[in-house]
């Protein structure tokens, strides 16, 4: 491994913790997590936070909070609920597992939050580093949480130009990271790393000269600060082309169905439909695919929009077709559940930000690629 091989003794390490502590008491976010110590909501900002950016969780936050005041709130809420509190927001397996979760808490741990890490990476959806976040901001645990974010910090400050993503480095980085950590003080000294990492040393052009840590940072000294972390190559994202069918009655009701809960997306709602087939025409691709899941006949009409949206293992373009219902009484074969709604009872159910394009379009002139 390079850089800070020849290591600086512990206690120049630890200094350099106390310095990140002292700029974060003074230049911390307001972040509405941070207002209190209660664990129940601090893990829920921890799984909102997962892939997800600050700006983004604080809206749903606020509202997921005062929805389900409490971990037996959450506990006692219907799946239907928790997940319409997180329409939008996306990874939805997050929502399903902070419930069960919580349902677990409350039957087997009193509604008691387990404050070591060990403990809590067993509750679902609870990774090592999301394990390490809650104990150490809600608990007060020595354990470092380290994420893309903070690697990409430690990688500029050590000026490590190793992988990030592999193993060994992650295990050196941790290290460090323990050698800086001030005891006693793992919640602040975690979210004053993600704090420098957010506003100053960001992922393309860190502000350096308005670093705490300007004097210590290897890869300032060296100016290779742009050209890490090292970044692997992401692997190949395919690209899927998916229909959907927006199939109306006789009665302007229209038919939607709900997703298993494995897999993506699951438990929310969508309009019928699926992947198309190499060499399918997408009229075609949709016929087939309302009779296999739905055993009904339809007419498909004209193509209404079109959006782009992007996954994490793939691209998708998804055309959404208006239809007619012609015959057969709709089964669920490949479907949890299925209603005819009005437009206005969408509002109802949860769907993906794909499927809410589809409904912003039904309800307005939008343009017809998204
Ligand atoms: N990202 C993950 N956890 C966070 C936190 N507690 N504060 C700010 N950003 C975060």
């Amino acid at each position: 491994m390079s850089g800070f091989d020849d290591v600086e003794a512990n206690d120049d390490l630890a200094i350099i913790g106390h310095r990140l502590l002292a700029w974060y008491e003074r230049h911390r976010r307001d972040l509405p997590w941070r207002h209190d110590q209660n664990p129940y909501a601090i893990w829920v900002a921890e799984i909102m936070l997962q892939q997800t950016r600050v700006e983004t969780v604080i809206a749903y936050y606020q509202r997921f909070l005062q929805r389900f005041p409490t971990l037996e709130a959450l506990a006692k809420a219907p799946l239907d609920d928790v997940l319409k509190a997180w329409e939008g927001l996306g990874y939805y397996a997050r929502a399903r597992n902070l419930h069960r979760a919580a349902r677990w808490v409350v039957q087997e741990m009193n509604g008691r939050l387990p404050a070591r890490s060990e403990d809590l990476s067993r509750l679902p959806g609870v990774g090592q580093y999301t394990a390490s976040a809650i104990a150490s901001i809600a608990f007060g645990q020595d354990a470092v949480a380290l994420d893309g974010n903070l690697r990409r910090v430690l990688c500029r400050l050590f000026g490590i130009d190793d992988d990030p993503g592999r193993t060994n480095t992650q295990r050196r980085l941790t290290e460090l990271a323990e050698a800086m950590l001030p005891s006693g003080q793992a919640g602040d000294f975690n979210q004053a790393l993600m704090d420098l990492g957010a506003m100053i040393c960001t992922p393309t052009t860190p502000q350096c000269l308005l670093c705490p840590l300007l004097g210590s940072c290897r890869s300032q000294q060296e100016g290779i600060q742009n050209e890490l972390p090292i970044r692997a190559t992401r692997g190949h994202r395919p690209h899927r082309d998916v229909t959907a069918g927006v199939i109306w009655d006789d009665n302007d009701h229209v038919l939607i169905t709900r997703r298993p809960l494995d897999g993506l997306l699951g438990g929310l709602w969508e309009f019928p439909g699926g992947k198309r087939r190499p060499g399918e025409a997408l009229p075609a691709c949709l016929h087939r695919e309302i009779s296999e899941e739905l055993a009904i006949q339809i007419q498909v009409g004209e193509l209404l929009v079109t959006i782009e949206h992007v996954f994490t293992h793939f691209f998708m373009t998804l055309y959404a077709f208006d239809c007619r219902w012609l015959s057969g009484s709709p089964k669920c074969l490949g479907c949890l559940d299925l209603q005819w709604v009005t437009l206005d009872e969408l509002d109802a159910y949860a769907f993906g930000v794909a499927d809410q394009k589809i409904i912003s379009f039904l309800r307005s002139d939008s343009p017809s690629h998204i």
